[in-house]
């Protein structure tokens, strides 16, 4: 079985990584020399836990090859995977073009009957549009069927969440594509729910909705819980034993980033709205997300007279720990407020670093200044304010007495909870939090 992958980012790079350690002859397909030269070294593009291992073991056992050449990869695949990005446009609806620049070239040069497998988040009904415009530029007299098989990982657990995934979700529309896809991922011996093309297209959307709501609904209530006396923390605890609610994403903070839950929650009120339905469930997880993030910034706001001139500490960038990705990160709304401010930020992260310089760029601008630091110590040294925007263990291993000892005023904003208020107080750090 020959299998190509179009896309090397998150979802494309892990599928194919994972596909070859299965034992199929995979190639991934990018356009980008640069990180294709870089993955034929075994050299990872994204930080993510155990993928260069497998990179590296399964192109030197020859199963996984690299290429910018498509025609070679796709003429003659058995399946072709597609998982290039869908990002947000600015009005929320998802940008298809990349999906329909792969499926042209699929369509201009596959030789042989195949399925196309498209594992982007794609808005319910493309996958139609998808098979439709492959069969409108074929070239060659050849069957090609479109399946939807939605991808679940997470970043910074990428490998695991795919090789040991809960569940595989197949759409298909003929019983000859649900077959081939069930033989693809017989070998990784996991459930599959194997629904029409359209299902499985919502079910990724629901899915990552339901989650994103999960997230706000607790912010909205940890804000309420300030207001009320209560303590978010123990509340989520209280509600965790419920096997109906379940036990996880039930942390209040910052609000959620990332590359998923951001664009997916816009993406889904886009097309509801196209079909003259509002999803006001989601629409308020949005809202309710999108003040979140600067919550903290607001709060500090009220305190302070100024920022300006202060050395404000930033203790994580990424939009959580386990990566070093930045999409959507709250740091990013709030850097911009705080730099805005003419702050001086001093922001230390363990992996983020040179993603958010490309941001952020180190030095002096036209308000405040940006500076990065290789350590937690030198980002609070002296510092008149600390922010913390993600849960890296290093970061959560902070003592009270460090923030005492090493900030100059010991003022602390904590996002991600990661620190007991009473021991704080106790080691006379004021310290604000999310809902407690
Ligand atoms: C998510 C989904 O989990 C995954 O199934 C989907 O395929 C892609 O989107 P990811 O974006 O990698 O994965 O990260 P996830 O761990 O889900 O966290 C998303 C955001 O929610 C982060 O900003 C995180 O900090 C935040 N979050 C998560 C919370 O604020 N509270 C929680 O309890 C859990």
């Amino acid at each position: 079985m020959k299998i190509a992958v179009a896309g090397t980012g998150y979802v494309g790079l892990v599928a194919g990584v994972c596909f070859a350690e299965k034992g199929y002859d995979v190639t991934c397909v990018d356009i980008d020399e640069k990180k294709i030269a870089m993955m034929r070294q075994g050299i990872s593009p994204i930080y993510e836990e155990g993928l260069e291992e497998l990179m590296q073991k399964n192109n030197e056992r020859g199963t996984l090859h690299f290429t910018t050449d498509y025609v070679d990869a796709y003429r003659d695949a058995d399946a072709i995977f597609i998982g290039v990005g869908t990002p947000e446009m600015p009005d929320g609806s998802a940008n298809l073009s990349y999906i329909a620049a792969v499926s042209r070239q699929i369509a201009e040069v596959v030789e042989k009957d195949c399925l196309v497998v498209v594992k982007s988040t794609v808005p319910v009904g493309t996958n139609d549009k998808v098979e439709q415009f492959i069969k409108d530029f074929l070239v060659h007299d050849v069957k090609v069927e479109v399946a939807s098989n939605p991808e679940f990982l997470a970043q910074g657990t990428a490998v695991h969440d795919t090789l040991y995934a809960a569940r595989i979700i197949i759409g298909t529309q003929s019983r000859e594509a649900e077959e081939l896809l069930k033989k693809i991922y017989e070998p990784f011996g996991l459930p599959i729910v194997s629904v029409k093309r359209r299902s499985a297209e919502m079910i990724k959307y629901a899915c990552n909705d339901f989650l994103a709501l999960k997230i706000s609904y607790m912010n909205d209530i940890a804000n309420l819980c300030e207001l009320v006396g209560a303590d978010i923390t123990d509340v989520a605890k209280g509600m965790s034993y419920d096997e109906r609610i379940g036990a996880r994403f039930l942390n209040a903070g910052i609000g959620f980033g990332g590359s998923c839950f951001p664009k997916d929650t816009k993406a889904l009120k886009f097309l509801a709205r196209e079909h003259g339905y509002q999803l006001k469930t989601v629409e308020a997880c949005v809202d309710v997300n999108s003040t979140q993030k600067t919550r903290l910034f607001m709060k500090a706001k009220e305190r302070m007279i100024t920022f300006s001139g202060l050395k404000v500490a930033v203790l994580g960038l990424t939009f959580k720990s386990g990566t070093d990705d930045l999409r959507e990160a709250p740091s990013i709304d709030n850097l911009k407020l705080l730099l805005g401010a003419g702050a001086d930020v001093y922001a230390y992260d363990p992996k983020g670093e040179e993603r958010a310089k490309a941001l952020f760029p180190e030095g002096k601008t036209e308000e405040g200044t940006m500076k990065y630091v290789s350590s937690i110590t030198e980002a609070l040294k002296g510092a008149n304010i600390c922010f913390v925007f993600t849960e890296w263990a290093e970061i959560k291993a902070v003592t009270p007495e460090e923030f005492k000892e090493n900030m100059h005023t010991p003022l602390v904003y904590d996002g991600r909870n990661l620190y007991h208020p009473a021991k704080m107080k106790e080691a006379g750090v004021e310290y604000y939090s999310i809902g407690r």
